[in-house]
């Protein structure tokens, strides 16, 4: 587990690149106050301004979203990645826009215990779950780094979009288990980091997996976190499928939140 987790942060590593790119653009972003939330989570979350002291983003990347939750509100934000290439963007963006901000570079497993009870709000998702291959574990971490009360949120790829084939127009099957998928691959895809100017077979592994929604909803029960809010949503929030059919989008959940307190 912990070394596909590592083939993983060379994988992104390599991918963070295309972040890097747009950094220059993410600088203007965030000093204009805009937000990279989701509607859906800016739903589900409301102003954070009269609730959310600190947010720590468990998967931050460079840190867009993290000060998105900057901009929504949280007065202090915390971002934790196992990227060496994202973490040094997301620290050049909080300095650029002078944000209250502190990075941490690590498996997200080993987010440092002295944020233990520090959370109201611990956000993640839009491409997180899958790369990581210890729920439980992954559960355990968002429990402690919350203050009782507090909350964590995910917004995430639907498990049930991963059963059809991501390229075709029309709904086919992909052929993957749903109860037990997981998968290597190399590149990436087109509507999201794109070509890297390198053969495909010379870049990192990268490790995923598909997580059914029973295991995410019993791995916080488990860890001790009570689920109030569960969604499944038509809308993506990035091109997942760029070749569908319009009129076959909207058939098929595309993404899910979950919303957890734990207990006071
Ligand atoms: C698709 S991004 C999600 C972040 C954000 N929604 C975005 O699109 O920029 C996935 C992030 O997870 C990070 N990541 C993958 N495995 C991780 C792990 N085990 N611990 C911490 N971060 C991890 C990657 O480095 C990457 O920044």
């Amino acid at each position: 587990m912990r070394a596909r987790h590592q083939d993983n942060r060379r994988a992104w590593n390599e991918g963070a690149a295309s972040y890097t790119a747009g950094l220059e653009e993410a600088i203007a972003f965030i000093r204009s106050g805009r937000s990279s939330l989701h509607p859906i989570e800016r739903a589900n979350l409301g102003d954070l301004r009269p609730w959310c002291d600190v947010a720590i983003h468990l998967q931050c990347a460079s840190g867009r979203d993290t000060l998105s939750l900057w901009n929504e509100g949280a007065a202090r934000v915390v971002g934790v990645d196992i990227s060496d290439v994202h973490i040094a963007n997301a620290r050049r963006l909080a300095e650029a826009v002078a944000a209250p901000a502190t990075w941490y570079c690590c498996d997200v497993l080993d987010t440092p215990h002295e944020l233990n009870g520090t959370a109201d709000l611990v956000y993640t998702g839009r491409g997180a779950l899958c790369w990581l291959h210890d729920l439980d574990g992954w559960a355990a971490v968002i429990y402690r780094l919350l203050k009782p009360g507090g909350i964590v949120h995910v917004f995430d790829g639907h498990p049930a979009a991963w059963l059809f084939d991501a390229e075709a127009e029309t709904l086919v099957a992909s052929g993957a288990d749903y109860f037990s998928h997981a998968e290597w691959n190399q590149g990436w895809p087109t509507t999201y980091i794109g070509d890297l100017g390198r053969p495909v077979v010379e870049l990192a592994r990268k490790h995923e997996r598909l997580w059914p929604l029973a295991a995410v909803f019993m791995a916080l029960r488990r860890a001790g976190l009570t689920v109030e809010l569960f969604g499944e949503y038509p809308e993506d929030f990035w091109d997942s499928f760029p070749r569908l059919r319009p009129e076959l989008r909207g058939r098929i959940p595309m993404t899910f939140a979950m919303l957890a307190r734990r207990p006071t």
